[in-house]
């Protein structure tokens, strides 16, 4: 039988500039073989050594490591609606969050069986617009349905949190913050994910630290992070960051005479399995030790980029350069009045290897899973449809050299001229 994969031509191009990489150098072989020599592959000393790493990093007490983001967010809103002391965030309640994310972000609210509400965003940093929450549950019938905000800091860029969370005192709400995209982007000197309740992080790959597939929850609250533990391993009542039994025994649930059963396999909480590799955890590892240079090449790479390419301004608008923004990648919007189509520059940018991808959509009236939205949407966020519509990424990562700068910049050359 003949794969699919056997009939994939690869078409010769001359360079290949992709979206994101990852490079399997000296220490990241190094951190797998650590794991091969540990001898065990389920979750275990390098997932607990990635959570006390990535608290630290962020400025948090405490880290649930999952297999995803999505998973990390499913994780959270769960436990948001499992805490007795949060009854506003009960199944059916309302979310207020962007429509312009990649589609985890909705997908996870609903399949939490919260009810998600958009509204507009701002076109220069693509960031939910406060004034648009206040505004919305200003106006709102039910403004006691309303459970939660949840702002996307996307493509690194902080959503304005103060304001966030002034509204979110106002209402009675919790802020739970998506910085899936945004490692180490500060908000006033304060990273992304260290602003709320609690926040979500992906790292995935290409995202600014990777570990191929993983995801992660950091908050200040001992309780959440218990039950977290919990709904990420089918709801056992036991919720150790490592299970160690020295002698074969949980030192944590002594037992009487009469009583026998082993924590793991008592089950006090509905929750799902998403466990991880130390695989994946050893990787993850290797890059938050990179972290800070990671965050720095990416901002030189951007910075290069908007002066080369800021002589077409009339035409696109290049990301806005900040010190405190950690960039996931090089988004472009097509202004208005331009020349040129997002489909044909992204085509002639394909063509001559630059990979890119469309800036995700405008979740409920551009993606068909959502459909069922798309009356309700259609005219009133209209900021985030024209970037679902007009906007897209190349990268800026850390692998990208001055020579791979030169020939982007020469590859706009070419179609502009
Ligand atoms: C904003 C946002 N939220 C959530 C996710 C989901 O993360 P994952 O792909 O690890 O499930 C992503 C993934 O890129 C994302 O960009």
């Amino acid at each position: 039988m003949k794969l699919i994969s056997d009939t994939i031509k690869e078409v010769p191009v001359k360079r290949r500039i992709s979206v994101g990489d990852f490079q399997f150098g000296a220490e990241e072989r190094a951190a797998i073989n650590e794991v091969l020599d540990a001898g065990r592959l389920s979750e275990w000393k390098k997932v607990n050594e990635f959570e006390r790493l990535f608290a630290d990093y962020i400025n948090t007490k405490h880290c649930v490591a999952v297999n995803s983001g999505t998973s990390a967010l499913i994780v959270g809103l769960s436990a948001l609606i499992y805490d007795s002391r949060f009854p506003k965030v009960r199944k059916g309640s309302k979310v207020i969050t962007t429509p312009l994310t990649y589609v985890a972000t909705i997908n996870a609210i609903v399949l939490t069986g919260l009810e998600p509400v958009f509204v507009d965003v701002d076109p220069n940093n693509f960031s939910i617009l406060p004034q648009k929450i206040e505004e919305h549950l200003k106006n709102a019938d039910d403004p006691e349905n309303y459970s939660i905000i949840l702002p996307v800091h996307l493509m690194g860029y902080p959503c304005d949190m103060d304001e966030i969370k002034r509204i979110a005192e106002e209402y009675d709400l919790i802020v739970l913050e998506d910085s899936a995209q945004a490692h180490g982007s500060l908000y006033k000197g304060q990273k992304t994910g260290s602003l709320s309740l609690l926040s979500i992080f992906s790292f995935y790959i290409a995202h600014n630290i990777q570990a191929g597939e993983m995801g992660a929850v950091v908050t200040d609250d001992e309780k959440l992070t218990s039950l977290m533990r919990k709904l990420k391993a089918n709801g056992r009542m036991c919720d150790c960051p490592v299970c160690t039994r020295p002698n074969g025994y949980c030192p944590y649930f002594p037992q009487d005479e009469d009583e026998d059963y082993d924590p793991r396999f008592v089950h006090d909480v509905i929750g799902y399995n998403f466990k991880i590799m130390e695989f994946e955890a050893a990787l993850g590892v290797s890059q938050l030790k990179k972290a800070d240079f990671i965050f720095e090449k990416r901002q030189n790479n951007v910075r290069f980029l908007n002066e080369r390419l800021d002589k077409y301004s009339d035409d696109l608008q290049l990301p806005a350069f900040s010190k405190d923004v950690s960039y996931l990648a090089y988004p472009i919007v097509i202004k208005e009045h331009s020349k040129f189509t997002r489909k044909y520059l992204r085509e002639e940018l394909e063509k001559n290897g630059i990979e890119n991808r469309p800036l995700f959509g405008c979740v409920p009236t551009q993606q068909p899973a959502y459909k069922y939205l798309q009356v309700k949407y259609e005219g009133k966020i209209p900021n985030a449809e024209y970037i679902g519509k007009n906007a897209f990424y190349i990268g800026c990562h850390q692998y990208l050299n001055q020579d791979d700068l030169e020939y982007v910049v020469s590859i706009f050359e070419k179609i502009f001229s």
